[in-house]
Order: structure tokens, then C-alpha cells, then sequence
């Protein structure tokens, strides 16, 4: 690895105010010039490996994901703020967790929540204002934080907390995202106050937390949510999570699954209004689905073509556009050794549009994952990343996209004036502004 092309410090300097604004240009422009996979140097001492070659991604996510931990940008750096759960912790804590959380991810479980869901989908919906444009990506934000929010507590008088708890989560990300950009100035966060007066309001939000599974507790009363089930998980010993740790898996839940959930839902609507060939597909689909009456699974699972809308837009916008690992011993790859200590980020954005696997890569073609064309797609296509640390909410995921975009299109016909988006790549990768009209079928 230390044979690969190295970006120096003080190239990295000469393009920092843009790298600050939106780094994927400036890996575009090195992954052309070096090929798959080149270094930077970070540190007088420190440097990064970036790749987009999918067999190493595999190597690292699933062959040998033993050997690679999380780097300290999310045990460290995030998980300040948002706490040691599944998404921040490595080795035995992560494995002894994920078990435990996990069985309320299986799709029979989810199931029991798809009403809970599409009422909270049907709600939000009500928000919409036709005839006019407006930005769907705040809707679509507050859309996928009341989802997660109903299915973790099944209570609709919460809903001030629930604001308040999405507005620290924004907040802090912010803070975040400055000091990882901006390494230089973390002296300058810290004598300032501003990294205490964050952490402070993230101890906020782990207060009303734990007021709201007090209550529950208290309350004695079973609810088939989310929250049920994280009491109900059990250590090996028989022992339940202590309460820390609750508030920590619930913290990352909302952390991990509103946030990318509504990007990717803000991306798609904008394809289906800049296609509408594919819009009066999954309109033609959606009509034909009936969320009040019957199986919501079995009908939901018909929507096939508004699945691929949302995989091809995932593809082109990966929320979670780079994963990031730290080897934890030497490791080889083809030719190459792998010391000990290596920072690898892996840009699935760069992947998903790697000309050398998708033909057209920059064109919406959503026929890509019809169940002709999609055999080969996983191995190169990671919107959920891939291994034992793939997205536990995958499944949740999806079912809420579907049954937004679904609920949407059968009821607006969605336009757009904006000709192309203005990407922010932050933790997640969002959509700058998505201007939507929305007119009545
Ligand atoms: C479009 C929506 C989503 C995308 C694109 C997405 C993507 C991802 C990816 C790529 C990872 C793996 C990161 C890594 O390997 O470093 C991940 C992990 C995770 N996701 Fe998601 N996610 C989504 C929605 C959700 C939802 C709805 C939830 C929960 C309600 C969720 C909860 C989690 C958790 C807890 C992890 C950590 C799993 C572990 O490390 O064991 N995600 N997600």
C-alpha cells in the first residue's frame, strides 16, 4: 500500500476550501489520474489508503472483515455524541449487541410495523401543499425521523421531545462534520467552548430518551415497537441492556436510520420528476395498491419497478457515499500488504458509477435491477455496505421508501425547474435543495 500514489499535504492544502465544500470532485479527479486506489497523506505522519476497487471492498467488508475494525471517526469522533451503540463499536462489544438488536430487524417483525408506518407516512403526507414548489428534502427529513420515532415508541404525544431530539441530532452532525473537514481547528472548538456546549446538548437528548423508556417501563404495558424489543433482548447471561446502553442503541437507530432514509427518498423523487416515463410506471404500480385494505407485505412486495426507482437512485446517490475501516493487523490484498494501523475509505459513490461495471453510469436507467439485469449488481453495488457490519435497518429501509414513494405518486404527479442537483456531502450524502411542485392526479 505504501507503493500507491500519495496525494502530499500540501496539495491536499491547495484544494482545502474546496474539498470543505464537497470532496468527490477532488477523489474523481485522482481516482482518473491514479487508478483504483491512491493514498493521501493527512498528517505529517498520518495518511489514508481511498478506493473504488470493488474486490478489495469485498475483501475488507466480508472476506477478512476480522482483520478491520471501524476507525476512530465514528468510535471516537461520533460516537462522542451519539454513544457506543451497534454503529460505533467494534469487536466483541459491536458482536454481542448486533445480536441483540438485529432480531427486530427480521422482516416478519417488521411486518408488525408496516401500519405503524404508513400512518406516519400518510401523516407527513398531509404536509404537502399542490400546485406549489417546494423543497421536499425537510419534508422528507421530518418524514423519515417521525417513521423511526413512531416504530421505536408507538406514541403520538411525544412529538415536542421528537422535535427536539432532531434538532440537537442536526446540530451536533454539523459540529461533526467541522471537525473532521477541519482537523486543524480542533484546538480552536475546544478552547472555545463549542465542542462542550455540543456535547452538552447531546446529553440533553440522552435525558429525554431516558424519561421517554422510563415511562415505558412504568407504563407496564407491551407495545409491539421497537423499543419492546430492545427491553425484551437478552444478554447470554439472561440479563437485560443496562439503561445506558439503551439509550445509546436507541440514540444510533435514529442517527443511523432517518437521516440517510430521507436523502435517498429526496434523490429518487427528484429522478422520478426530471423522468416521467419512470414516474408513470410506478404511478401505473401504485394505483394498484391498496395500503388500507389486506397484506401490506404481500401488495407492498408487487412494487417492483418503484424498488428499482429507489436502487438506481441510490445508486447515483449512495447516502452513504464512503465507509471507512482501520486495519487491526497486517493483511494482503493481490500484491499488496496492508500494514497494521491503515485508515481505508472506500467511496461507494465512485463505485456505483465506475464506468468499467455500469454502462451509461450517469444516466437513471432504472431498469438496471430488473431480475434480468441485476444478477452481477452485488458485486459492486453497496448502498447498504456489505458483511456482518451491513445496514441492520436495510429491510426497514426500503419497505418505508417504497410505501412513500408508492403513497406520493398515486396521489401527485411530481415536476421539478431545477435542472440537475447540487450534492452536500456531509456524514450522509444530501441533495442541497430539492424543489418539487406537486399537482393532483
Ligand atoms: C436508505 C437508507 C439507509 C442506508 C443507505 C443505510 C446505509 C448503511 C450502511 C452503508 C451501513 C454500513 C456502514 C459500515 O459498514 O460502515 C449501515 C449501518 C447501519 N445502519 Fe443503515 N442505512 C439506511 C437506513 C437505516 C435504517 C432505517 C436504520 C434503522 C432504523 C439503520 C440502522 C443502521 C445501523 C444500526 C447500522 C450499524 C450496523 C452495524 O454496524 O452493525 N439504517 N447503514
Amino acid at each position: 500500500m505504501k507503493r500507491l500514489p500519495t496525494i502530499s499535504q500540501y496539495e491536499i492544502f491547495k484544494n482545502r476550501k474546496r474539498i470543505l465544500n464537497n470532496p468527490l470532485p477532488f477523489h474523481n479527479e485522482n481516482f482518473e489520474k491514479y487508478g483504483d486506489s491512491f493514498r493521501v497523506r493527512t498528517g505529517v505522519t498520518k495518511t489514508a489508503v481511498i478506493t473504488r476497487n470493488p474486490k478489495l471492498i469485498k475483501h475488507i467488508l466480508q472476506k477478512q472483515n476480522r482483520k478491520y475494525h471501524k476507525s476512530p471517526l465514528q468510535t471516537v469522533d461520533l460516537a462522542k455524541y451519539i454513544g457506543h451503540g451497534i454503529l460505533t463499536s467494534n469487536g466483541k462489544h459491536w458482536r454481542t449487541h448486533r445480536r441483540m438488536v438485529q432480531p427486530a430487524f427480521h422482516k416478519k417483525k417488521l411486518q408488525g410495523l408496516l401500519g405503524t408506518m404508513l400512518n406516519a407516512i400518510h401523516k407527513e403526507l398531509n404536509r404537502i401543499k399542490p400546485n406549489k414548489e417546494q423543497d421536499v428534502f425537510p419534508l422528507m427529513g421530518d418524514l423519515a425521523f417521525q417513521v423511526v420515532a413512531k416504530s421505536l415508541f408507538s406514541r403520538s404525544d411525544i412529538q415536542e421531545d421528537m422535535e427536539k431530539l432532531q434538532a440537537i441530532t442536526q446540530t451536533n452532525q454539523k459540529m461533526l462534520i467541522r471537525e473532521m473537514r477541519q482537523p486543524y481547528l480542533k484546538w480552536w472548538f475546544s478552547v472555545t467552548g463549542m465542542i462542550r456546549k455540543h456535547l452538552d446538548l447531546s446529553q440533553e437528548g440522552q435525558s429525554l430518551l431516558d424519561r421517554i423508556i422510563e415511562e415505558r417501563i412504568l407504563s407496564g404495558k407491551e407495545k409491539d415497537d421497537l423499543l419492546d424489543m430492545l427491553l425484551k433482548a437478552r444478554y447470554e447471561d439472561g440479563s437485560p441492556m443496562v439503561r445506558q446502553q439503551l439509550i445509546d442503541e436507541v440514540l444510533i437507530l435514529f442517527t443511523a436510520g432517518h437521516e440517510t432514509t430521507s436523502n435517498a427518498l429526496s434523490f429518487t423523487l427528484f429522478f422520478l420528476a426530471k423522468n416521467p416515463k419512470a414516474q408513470q410506471i410506478v404511478f401505473e404500480e401504485a394505483s394498484q395498491f391498496d395500503s388500507e385494505n389486506g397484506d401490506i407485505m404481500k401488495h407492498m412486495l408487487q412494487l417492483t419497478y418503484t424498488k428499482q426507482c429507489i436502487e438506481e437512485s441510490m445508486r447515483l446517490y449512495p447516502p452513504a457515499y464512503m465507509i471507512d475501516r482501520v486495519s487491526i493487523e497486517d493483511d494482503e490484498f493481490e500484491d499488496k500488504i496492508i500494514p497494521k494501523n491503515t485508515l481505508i475509505l472506500m467511496s461507494v459513490f465512485e463505485l456505483h458509477r465506475y464506468r468499467n461495471f455500469w454502462n451509461s453510469p450517469g444516466k437513471f436507467i432504472p431498469e438496471r435491477f430488473n431480475s434480468e439485469n441485476k444478477k452481477d449488481v452485488h458485486e459492486y453495488y453497496f448502498p447498504f455496505g456489505a458483511g456482518p457490519r451491513m445496514c441492520v435497518g436495510n429491510n426497514f429501509a426500503m419497505y418505508e421508501m417504497i410505501l412513500t414513494v408508492a403513497e406520493i405518486i398515486k396521489k401527485y404527479k411530481v415536476h421539478t425547474s431545477l435542472d440537475d442537483l447540487e450534492i452536500n456531502p456531509l456524514i450522509s450524502l444530501k441533495p442541497k435543495v430539492v424543489p418539487l411542485r406537486f399537482t393532483n392526479r
